[in-house]
């Protein structure tokens, strides 16, 4: 994986702020405008590899078209032959998950460690020729909006009113009235909190790179943890009532009966170390039509014997997070003693690991190596091109 020029980027990511003073002063709160957050950015992939992942059946995309005024929008995967009949201006293409498919596009994302790897979504990246953008609208999450190739303007309002046009293909604000307006160039960054209204235009041709972060509905939430319990709970008992008494109407639910099942549902227990566990499922868990590939076959023994020279990196579309000594990949949960948690930790925050930390022993003795065996063997992760010293 390349390394990040730590140095020059990082410093300047937040406008010389540290991610400390961004967290307590900005996030979720207000606009940042960061002039040159990123140093000689150019973008990661040109406007034609763009289209390119836009064709591919596992990507999702979406094209925007303003004509005469009139929005419309359709959803990829595209033929090829869909982006040579599109008008000389006013559409944008945008591509989500780019960090599932380009590496630069990983490890760009790593600069934002900042923020939690729960709350990261994902890296969308947009096309536009001139006079192409997505109409006024707002986010209900968080995205920091860099800027590739070319300039956009960004136009943006903490007005109340969100409103959005009836029957419009997307969500289009009713009545956008911009308040504050910047010019974009390559390496400048908009960071917007959830519920800013804003309207990026491209001025000439652009390519934005939006960072942005989920933020799951209390509804979503509770629904999915209903799912959870149920496939974790185990429940003794049957429904019993030896004191039943004689009914004048047989059709009735008798108090005595909704009394007994109160009893037995309020037998639910659930605490903190299951929400931790459920986000850990949940939030790990992969979007719609992601699909990991299974390597070669390859025995223990050997797949221990490439660990001790290569090093090893999560795949590209694996998420991994962890709390205490429970990890989770791809929605799926495993428990690492102490001894080793450690190293998992610092592949799932790295998303690599370097082969010296842990060829020292007998690896295939190794509750470790069994673990990141059975991960290779799902497609999880990879053996690392190179060594990278740390
Ligand atoms: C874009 O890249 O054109 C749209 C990003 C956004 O407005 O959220
Ligand atoms: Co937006």
């Amino acid at each position: 994986m390349k390394k990040i020029r730590k140095n020059t980027q990082q410093k300047n990511l937040l406008g010389g702020i540290t991610p400390h003073q961004f967290l307590s002063e900005y996030w979720q709160k207000k606009p940042l405008l960061i002039r040159g957050a990123s140093l000689d950015f150019m973008g990661l992939l040109s406007a034609d590899e763009l289209a390119g992942l836009a064709c591919e059946e596992q990507v999702q995309s979406r094209l925007v078209i303003n004509r005469q005024g009139k929005w419309q929008a359709e959803h990829g995967p595209f033929d090829e032959t869909r982006f040579a009949k599109l008008p000389k201006r006013d559409w944008t293409l945008l591509v989500q998950g780019v960090n599932h498919h380009l590496p630069e596009a990983a490890t760009l994302l790593q600069q934002f460690n900042f923020i939690p790897h729960a709350r990261l979504d994902d890296l969308m990246v947009s096309y536009a020729p001139d006079g192409g953008g997505v109409g006024p609208h707002f986010d209900s999450y968080g995205v920091f909006l860099l800027q590739g190739q070319g300039k956009r303007l960004w136009r943006i309002s903490e007005q109340a009113d969100l409103t959005l046009i009836e029957g419009a293909p997307l969500r289009i604000l009713k009545n956008f009235k911009a308040e504050q307006e910047y010019l974009l160039a390559p390496g400048d960054m908009l960071y917007l909190p959830p519920k800013i209204a804003h309207w990026g235009v491209a001025v000439g041709e652009c390519m934005t790179y939006s960072i942005g972060f989920r933020a799951p509905s209390a509804q979503e939430l509770a629904a999915q943890f209903l799912v959870y319990l149920e496939e974790n709970l185990n429940l003794q008992g049957l429904y019993a009532d030896p004191d039943l008494k004689l009914q004048k109407h047989p059709a009735k639910i008798s108090k005595q009966m909704v009394g007994r099942v109160a009893n037995m549902l309020n037998k639910i227990k659930w605490d903190k170390a299951d929400v931790a566990n459920f986000l850990g499922s949940y939030l790990s868990e992969p979007k719609d039509g992601i699909v990991f590939d299974a390597p070669a076959k390859m025995s223990l023994n050997d797949f221990c014997k490439r660990l001790k020279t290569n090093g090893i990196a999560l795949d590209l579309k694996s998420q991994t997070l962890f709390h205490d000594v429970y990890f989770f990949i791809n929605g799926e949960q495993f428990e690492m003693s102490s001894e080793y948690a450690e190293t998992l930790k610092s592949l799932a925050d790295q998303r690599q690991l370097a082969a010296p930390k842990f060829c020292d022993k007998n690896l295939a003795s190794l509750e470790l190596a069994h673990v990141l065996y059975r991960w290779y063997q799902d497609g999880y992760l990879q053996f690392s091109q190179h060594q990278e010293a740390d």
